[in-house]
């Protein structure tokens, strides 16, 4: 089964409007208005589509998001069921400072097909490579960093790695200073850093680090249709969020998720920019439209590209 292409340029559409939304709150310093506006758009554009459509990934549980919490259905109700996974805002700090990076993200597989991933921490690793063995959360930067040395015939010192600049991340950040490695930093925004390991253009071999797990599943699913390789394993610094994802059905608390046990068969991304970044360029005005560009794939038909469209000012 495969998920019909005419849903590519509905879902270039919701996240195009939600980044609209977004757009009008660039610069105000509220992160919590820019959030809203975007997930209204996005709610409200979903239900318009024939869909049987469920949150997997979301805003959080009913108690404590009103609007597109995991599990809300969403849809006319004729049509395929489709697993979404939802980030209206990713990157709320880049929003309310008018930073670049700011993007509006959907994925989706058919049911059943996208992890259902818990509201904590992940580890995470991606990379171009595509062999297993080379590159592994289980390895020591070290050892990563040798491989993959190895693997793409480049010296350490011409490696570049993508990480979010947290203290967190200190001894990371140290083992791969003694190893010269390059180092990109990111301040936020680690769906777009995970992603920029997709194109030469972007010169960034691995992206590393821990950031949110919900990020994690939506930066493997477009990382599936580039052939990219992911891995991830969360991390539950509470009982309740222990509890909580062995409700959700992780058995295994420690376990290393590969990319193809995250998403599974065919899937569609889309990553509409509300402020310029690496990916995309923000929403801009021109006359009397809104310019919005968004990264979308369909791996089916392997389709990864970046779609600009206009729109007419609301
Ligand atoms: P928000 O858009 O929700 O603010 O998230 C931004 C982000 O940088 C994510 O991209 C990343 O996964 C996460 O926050 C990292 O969390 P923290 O800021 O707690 O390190």
């Amino acid at each position: 089964m495969t998920i019909d292409k005419k849903f590519i340029d509905q879902f270039v559409n919701v996240t195009s409007k939600a980044a609209i939304a977004s757009s009008y709150f660039v610069g105000k310093k509220d992160k919590i208005a820019a959030d809203k506006a975007a997930v209204d758009s996005m709610r409200s554009e979903l239900n318009n589509m024939d869909m049987i459509g469920q949150i997997v990934i979301g805003e959080g549980e009913l108690d404590e998001a009103p609007m597109l919490y995991i599990g809300e259905k969403l849809g006319t109700k004729n049509g395929p069921e489709l697993d979404i996974a939802v980030d209206p805002l990713e990157g709320t700090n880049f929003v309310a400072n008018n930073l670049p990076g700011a993007l509006s993200v959907i994925a989706i597989a058919e049911k059943d097909n996208l992890f259902k991933a818990p509201e904590t921490y992940m580890e995470k690793i991606s990379t171009k490579v595509q062999e297993k063995n080379v590159v592994d959360l289980d390895y020591s930067i070290k050892k990563n960093i040798s491989n993959l040395s190895e693997y793409l015939n480049k010296k350490p010192e011409n490696l570049t790695a993508c990480i979010l600049e947290r203290p967190r991340h200190n001894k990371i950040i140290e083992e791969l200073k003694d190893l010269k490695v390059k180092i990109k930093f990111i301040t936020d925004g680690d769906v777009s850093g995970a992603l920029l390991v997709t194109d030469e253009k972007y010169s960034v071999d691995i992206f590393l680090g821990t950031g949110g797990g919900p990020e994690g599943v939506l930066a493997a699913s477009a990382l599936d249709a580039f052939n990219c390789s992911f891995q991830g394993r969360f991390l539950f610094a509470t009982d309740k969020d222990k509890e909580r994802a062995k409700e959700m059905g992780i058995s295994d608390l420690t376990k290393k998720y590969d990319l193809n046990e995250i998403i599974k068969g065919d899937s569609i991304f889309c990553a509409t920019g509300i402020t310029s970044g690496d990916l995309v360029s923000g929403i801009k005005i021109e006359k009397d439209k809104f310019i919005s560009e968004t990264l979308v794939t369909h791996k089916h038909s392997k389709l990864k590209k970046v779609v600009k469209i206009n729109q007419k000012l609301l």
